[in-house]
């Protein structure tokens, strides 16, 4: 869709710190369009050069009038659910603010994502709180054009990484019947391609139920997922589970989004579809089903792990160190660095080398231990050893490893290849710093279900000690 009134005029991305923001912001971006992107911790933004990033608050209006200035569209994406006050008056307070100063701006039209949910039904505190944050959008009286979504489908959305992480711990899950209830999950890429839909509509009020191909319940979807990832699950409903015993159990299995876990069960109970076609009437979109999305959800996230620096990562402070490691998506990744007052080329000597007959530097007792264990379940062993002792290049064979990618003097990725329950990959990178340069030495597990989990959280003291002594030996080694 294109639109002559609105050009190629900058458009307003709020929320780019989230999850529909950041990917909508990556999309705008891949298509050159000109945003601007307001965010509360610019700092935190990882915007492309030509995107413009300015500070504003909506909970603070004397911010927002910089970010609005000569803005045509902007998407309202804000969400206090990570908040711990009242996510309701906060939302409703934020709204207000940003379309007061949307009007003094003279923005033409605001496009908002909220959530789906019949109105003649008694909607969670949460629906209705999203339901709400449209109408004060409205009541400024700039244009606004709402899309309502179920859940979406992506690797980083909230109601996805819940599902995840449930179906990934529980061989068996005991659910409450609630689970059965209707919704409409829809893909990100989907989500993504109405909002950019939505530009070239006319500024007026519009309302569009979005949803994806196919109506299911949550227990579909998390069968659905499982199937995915090759898991078998069993789901036993029992119809003792209140929403607030859930919640409970919800807080023990998955700590990490035990306070969202607990509105978003509230709004699970309800069902969430579409009862209206406008948008397939109005948009090109044509939205795939549930398990092509979660596929793609797998995918992405495979593409933007292989993308991944962890040298960056761990600089920026983005890795917390934690015990048993830091959560990405399925994967756990454990790092440390050390700095070496050496030139890139004499740091990554050591580790251009390591394995076959140069071995692993140390444990190397244990290491073969491990292999001859792999041999015993049908492994390869550390028989392989390297095709040559100086020289690597991506798809070589290194024990029981395999290069997955290799660039001189800066990084090296190794792929398991011995038997484990799930994957694991060991990587080095090498930069440059103050002085010398710093080695940052990077340990992923992909573990597959609870015996995934139950092994790498189990050998998890000794691979600590493991990979430290490796690391160190480098050093040494230098
Ligand atoms: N994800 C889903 O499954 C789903 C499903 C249906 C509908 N939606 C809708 O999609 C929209 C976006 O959701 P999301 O999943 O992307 O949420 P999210 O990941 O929680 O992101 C929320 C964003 O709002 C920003 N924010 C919060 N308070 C703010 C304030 N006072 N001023 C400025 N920015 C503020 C946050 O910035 P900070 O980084 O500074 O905290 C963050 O960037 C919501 O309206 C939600 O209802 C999402």
């Amino acid at each position: 869709m294109s639109d002559p009134q609105n050009g190629e005029s900058r458009v307003l991305i709020t929320g780019a710190t989230g999850y529909i923001g950041g990917r909508l912001m990556e999309t705008l971006e891949r298509t050159g369009r000109p945003v601007r992107c307001m965010a509360r911790r610019p700092e935190y933004l990882a915007a492309a050069d030509g995107t413009e990033v300015v500070a504003g608050d909506c909970l603070k209006p004397e911010t927002l009038p910089a970010a609005l200035q000569g803005i045509d569209t902007a998407f309202y994406l804000v969400h206090s659910m990570g908040s711990r006050g009242n996510f309701e008056d906060e939302d409703r307070l934020a709204a207000g603010n940003f379309g007061e100063a949307a009007r003094a701006a003279g923005v033409r039209k605001i496009v908002y994502l909220g959530g789906l949910g019949d109105r003649s039904q008694t909607l969670s505190p949460h629906l209705k709180s999203r339901q709400e944050t449209g109408q004060a959008l409205r009541d400024s009286g700039v244009p606004v054009i709402e899309l309502r979504a179920s859940i979406i489908l992506g690797s980083g959305s909230l109601s996805f990484e819940l599902i995840r992480n449930l179906v990934e711990r529980l061989p068996v899950m005991l659910c409450p019947t609630w689970v059965r209830v209707q919704a409409q999950p829809i893909a990100i890429e989907d989500v993504i391609a109405y909002l950019q839909g939505a530009l070239a509509l006319p500024a007026e009020n519009r309302i569009f139920e979005i949803g994806g191909a196919d109506r299911v319940s949550y227990a579909d979807i998390m069968l659905a997922y499982a199937h995915a990832r090759g898991l078998k699950r069993r789901l036993i409903f029992v119809p003792v589970l209140t929403p607030w015993l859930s919640s409970l159990w919800l807080g023990l299995m998955t700590p990490l989004y035990a306070r969202v876990g607990r509105k978003l069960i509230e709004s699970i109970r309800h069902p969430t579809v579409v009862t209206d076609d406008a948008a397939l009437a109005t948009f090109d979109v044509r939205p795939m089903g549930v398990r092509d999305a979660i596929a793609r959800a797998v995918r992405y996230e495979e593409r933007e792990f292989a993308r991944t620096r962890w040298a960056d990562a761990v600089s920026s402070g983005a890795l917390h160190p934690s015990w048993g490691g830091v959560q990405f998506g399925s994967r756990v990744v454990d790092a440390r660095t050390a700095f070496v007052p050496v030139t890139r080329a004499a740091a990554f000597a050591p580790i251009r080398r390591i394995g076959g007959a140069s071995g692993w530097y140390y444990a190397n007792g244990l290491w073969r231990i491990r292999g001859y264990l792999d041999l015993l379940a049908g492994g390869v062993g550390l028989r392989r050893g390297r095709r040559h002792a100086e020289h690597l290049r991506p798809g070589d064979a290194l024990d029981f490893w395999r290069v997955e990618a290799y660039e001189p003097d800066r990084r090296l990725r190794l792929a398991a290849e011995m038997r484990l329950p799930g994957r694991a990959w060991l990587e080095f990178e090498v930069n440059d710093a103050a002085g010398g340069t710093e080695i940052t030495q990077t340990a992923i597990f992909d573990p597959i279900g609870l015996p995934g989990l139950i092994y790498w959280y189990a050998i998890y003291p000794l691979h600590r000690r493991i990979f430290a002594g490796m690391l160190k030996a480098i050093v040494a080694r230098v």
